[in-house]
């Protein structure tokens, strides 16, 4: 089962090679861990994965590994894919599954993500479910009803995390209103009350604090401002300071 500390997960995508990856791990230091009541969490591609695990054991350091993606089946001919029992050796404790990217242009849709979802569990790890609307139901309103509709074959006692990323917001520097962050948070929060859910899209450093400031916020699922330590290094230094509540 998950734990209900906060996360903050670097969402690397195609980016960081392996020199850059391990100079970003080594940029931080055990200091920066202490008192911490915020996971680091970071998804390298797959071919980073192994060499990032043994730099971050070497250090010590508390950084937890996610695969940005695995297989919808557990062994057998797939050229190209990357088994979760793969994933586990090489020492991830969560795997991303159903990110916006993966849906609009890999074509993955309910059906494999719920297998996936379901090998990930099976196999001892979390996977971090993505969900979030496109722009134009954002706009009518609807983005309650989208993303029930997107959380239908789970129930609330399944073991993930789940990232509520607005695909209008992803690399745009938009994010929702306030009161529509809180009204879809209030959503999730009736279906799923036990469940970590994360936010993600466009979080920087300058809009850290406000989001922050959603106490049902369980953290952050960050692509572009994840590339740069000292960035990242800020959102999680934010992340654990107390939380203001006005
Ligand atoms: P972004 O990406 O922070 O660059 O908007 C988030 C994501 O794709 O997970």
């Amino acid at each position: 089962m998950p734990n209900h500390k906060q996360l903050l997960v670097a969402n690397w995508k195609m980016a960081m090679p392996i020199n850059q990856a391990l100079e970003f791990i080594h940029s931080f230091s055990c200091s920066d861990f202490l008192d911490s009541n915020t996971k680091m969490v970071i998804a390298p591609s797959f071919v980073t994965l192994s060499s990032l695990r043994e730099n971050i054991s070497q250090h010590s350091l508390p950084i937890a590994l996610c695969a940005q993606n695995c297989a919808s089946a557990e062994s057998g001919a797939f050229t190209g894919e990357v088994s979760v029992s793969m994933l586990q050796e090489v020492g991830c404790e969560f795997v991303l599954i159903g990110h916006s990217e993966r849906r609009t242009l890999f074509g993955e849709a309910e059906p494999v993500l719920a297998k996936k979802v379901d090998l990930v569990i099976k196999a001892g790890l979390t996977p971090i479910f993505c969900i979030g609307e496109p722009k134009e139901v954002y706009e009518s309103g609807h983005t309650s009803e989208y993303l029930t509709r997107q959380l239908s074959p789970y129930s609330p006692s399944t073991p993930f995390i789940l990232a509520y990323e607005p695909i209008w917001s992803i690399g745009t520097g938009l994010i929702p209103t306030d009161e529509d962050l809180s009204c879809t948070y209030d959503t999730l929060r009736s279906l799923f009350p036990d469940t970590p859910i994360l936010y993600g899209g466009s979080v920087n450093q300058e809009n850290i604090t406000g989001l922050l400031r959603h106490q049902t916020v369980n953290g952050f699922l960050v692509g572009g401002a994840s590339l740069k330590p000292d960035s990242f290094r800020s959102l999680f230094h934010r992340m654990n300071q107390p939380r203001s509540h006005d």
